[in-house]
């Protein structure tokens, strides 16, 4: 997901939200220092990991050995990268919100249906959509008949969100202490959003507390070409300082460690696939209108824009790699580890 430059507007909070905890604060170093070599020749080595593995010959090798030495030849072109500061998810998407629905963006496109095929099977009920963000997921749930509640951490979210639903009851609140009574959801939904949580047990908690038993719980997260290795996300914040939001890649087991011991069962587990290939030859993303964006060696790194100084070596390193994992788990009849509230 690519993340804009600078929001100027200030947008005003839905009248329908209630004023709760806020979360999203960073506990990890300070800054994050992006260097364009560093996310380039590590695709150059996961390809060639890939050949030390059997996947491509000895030619794709050499190609890829020749890739390196290309990448490091170009450094003073390429520029030497951006330190961005640490943000909170609120700061960040007070920037973000008002573009976070712009077309384009390749997890979205992928991750929604899924999702929607997993929902759109469940009887309607109580659903709250946490994390709610623009209330993309939001529209779903109420046009399938869902009584929704949305809560998400960021006003400047919740916001786009009452813009589309003014009916919809939205409130401000975080993943750790939802403002939902204990047992009354049928559904819960948390899209994209668990990424920026740094332990996922207090929050599978929550989600458990707040379901009744049998309800079911609908998880999605974006996928880092390597498990476990987050991207932050760069960008520039309104003072023009270059910012990053918090990202937490968590492996498959860490989801199961989370829900499994509070009785979580699980339904499905999907991760979908990225385009094979990922690029085209200049670079560009196949998903995206011919040319590629161009880098800029003063600003952040944009991956989309960096892609074209290493086609071969994307396609390669990203070549059945998912974008995003996405969960369905039903909540058991026994109650176990769930605090009441
Ligand atoms: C990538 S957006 C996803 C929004 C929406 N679920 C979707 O799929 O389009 C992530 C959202 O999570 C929210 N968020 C991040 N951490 C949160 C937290 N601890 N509590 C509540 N909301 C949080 C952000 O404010 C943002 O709206």
């Amino acid at each position: 997901m690519r993340m804009p430059l600078i929001l100027t507007a200030l947008i005003r909070l839905p009248s329908s939200c209630h004023r709760q905890q806020t979360a999203g604060v960073p506990d990890r170093r300070p800054t994050v220092h992006q260097h364009p070599l560093a996310y380039l020749i590590g695709l150059e080595g996961v390809a060639l990991l890939r050949c030390f593995a059997g996947e491509d010959d000895s030619e794709a090798t050499t190609a890829r050995l020749a890739g390196v030495r290309r990448l490091l030849d170009a450094a003073e072109e390429l520029g030497t990268g951006v330190t961005g500061t640490l943000i909170t998810t609120q700061e960040g998407y007070r920037t973000w919100a008002s573009s976070y629905d712009a077309p384009g963006n390749q997890l979205i496109d992928i991750e929604q249906p899924v999702v929607h095929r997993i929902l759109d099977a469940l009887p309607p009920g109580v659903a709250v959509d946490a994390a709610c963000g623009t209330g993309r997921h939001t529209v779903h749930l109420s046009g399938l008949g869902h009584r929704v509640i949305g809560v998400d951490s960021s006003p400047h979210m919740l916001a786009v969100a009452a813009s589309k639903l003014p009916e919809t009851d939205l409130r401000l609140g975080g993943l750790h202490r939802l403002p939902v009574a204990s047992a009354s959801a049928d559904l819960l939904l948390c899209a994209l959003a668990l990424t920026h949580v740094p332990d996922l047990h207090p929050v599978f908690s929550e989600f458990a507390r707040v379901l009744r038993p049998g309800g079911h719980l609908v998880l999605s997260d974006a996928r880092s070409l390597l498990e476990g290795v987050g991207r932050p996300m760069p960008g520039r914040d309104r003072a023009g300082r270059f910012v990053v939001m918090p990202w937490f890649d968590w492996r498959t087991s860490d989801y199961l460690a989370a829900a499994l011991p509070l009785g979580f069962e699980v339904r499905d587990c999907q991760e979908p696939l990225r385009p094979n290939p990922l690029v085209r030859e200049d670079g560009s993303t196949v998903s995206d209108p011919p040319g590629p964006a161009q880098h800029d060696p003063l600003a952040p790194p944009n991956i989309w824009a960096l892609h074209a100084y290493a086609p071969e070596a994307t396609n390669a390193a990203y070549r059945n790699r998912p974008v995003a994992i996405i969960w369905h788990f039903q909540l058991g009849h026994r109650r176990r580890d769930r605090r009441p509230r």
